[in-house]
């Protein structure tokens, strides 16, 4: 069921459901313009999203009090208190029903942690519809999406997924048309914090003295997108954040390197970072990308991904 189906659960008879799994994408950014901070310090950014086909999967159970598990290879990497955006998600929605968030939440974590690809966003968003699908809340789309822009600036697109511009600080939303791309992801040892990258940033903006036009999402990075035309998209992806992340990871410029030596048409700091994200023309192109970045010794992990990918659905 699609996040725009969740009301269909609030039927009157049917029986206790018992658990609840969604799916829920990571996302890249194709573009990411960053204007100046606000004064309530987010920044107002231009940020063409695409979910892609990396998923992680949230369960919820009924329990006796709201707890947080989570498998996976990065598992001891995800915190399992009240500051995972998965249980946050559940309070919320109990509080704004007056409910008990007695919730059992596992993450069946698959998207790299702190690794600018939306992961904890994912659960969150996840979380959101497994809670309401679970308690029978039924509530409608764009009551969720209110409760996704409270978790967290990315959290609204990972309910929705697809392909979309996010503007004001990422949380408002309208949808883009896409064609199909390939992808490469390479993992890197370790998070990056995102605060720490918007916080480079200024500091590098600052430092060069140069004014910041407000965020523009590219009229030719929308046509290439629409067109799912893979070259056209290499030549106007864009990350504004990624100067200030390989400012603190300057050895993200040798996995950059080796993906296009490898002929990846483009290579992209993904989102905050330290992900590293290579565009490439077809299945095969991203294998051999995958393999020459795994052979290179750069990065800890690679993932092949189609963009666009659906957002949060029951599994
Ligand atoms: O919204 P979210 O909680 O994901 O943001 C995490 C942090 O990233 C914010 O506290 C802020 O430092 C930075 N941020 C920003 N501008 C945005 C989104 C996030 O400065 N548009």
């Amino acid at each position: 069921m699609s996040a725009a189906g969740a009301g269909a659960a609030a039927a009157g008879a049917a029986p206790a459901v018992t658990a609840v799994t969604v799916r829920v994408p990571a996302k890249v950014n194709a573009g990411l313009a960053v204007g100046a901070a606000r004064p309530d310090g987010f920044h107002d950014l231009a940020n063409v999203f695409l979910a892609v086909s990396l998923y992680d999967e949230v369960t919820a159970t009924p329990a006796d009090t709201l707890t947080v598990t989570c498998s996976g290879p990065d598992a001891d990497q995800v915190p399992l208190d009240r500051t995972n955006l998965a249980a946050r998600a559940a309070e919320l929605l109990a509080a704004r029903h007056g409910l008990d968030p007695a919730v059992h939440l596992h993450i069946a974590k698959n998207i790299p942690v702190a690794g600018g690809m939306a992961g904890g966003s994912a659960d969150g968003a996840g979380a959101l519809l497994a809670c309401d699908l679970l308690w029978g809340l039924g509530s409608s789309p764009a009551e969720l999406l209110e409760i996704c822009a409270e978790l967290g600036s990315d959290v609204p697109f990972s309910l929705v997924g697809g392909a979309a511009l996010g503007t004001g600080r990422g949380e408002q939303l309208a949808p883009l048309e896409s064609g199909i791309f390939h992808w490469v992801f390479a993992v890197a040892d370790g998070g990056l914090s995102t605060p720490a990258v918007f916080r480079e940033f200024d500091r590098l903006a600052a430092a060069a003295g140069t004014e910041i036009p407000a965020p523009l999402a590219a009229p030719d990075l929308l046509a290439a997108l629409a067109a799912g035309d893979p070259d056209a998209l290499a030549a106007t992806l864009l990350n504004d954040l990624q100067a200030a992340a390989l400012s603190l990871r300057p050895e993200l410029a040798r996995t950059l390197d080796a993906g296009l030596d490898a002929g990846a048409l483009a290579a992209l700091v993904s989102g905050s970072g330290p992900t590293t994200a290579f565009l490439v023309r077809d299945p095969e192109s991203a294998a051999k990308v995958a393999g020459a970045l795994t052979a290179s010794g750069t990065c800890r992990a690679t993932s092949v991904a189609t963009s666009p990918a659906p957002g949060a659905t029951r599994h």
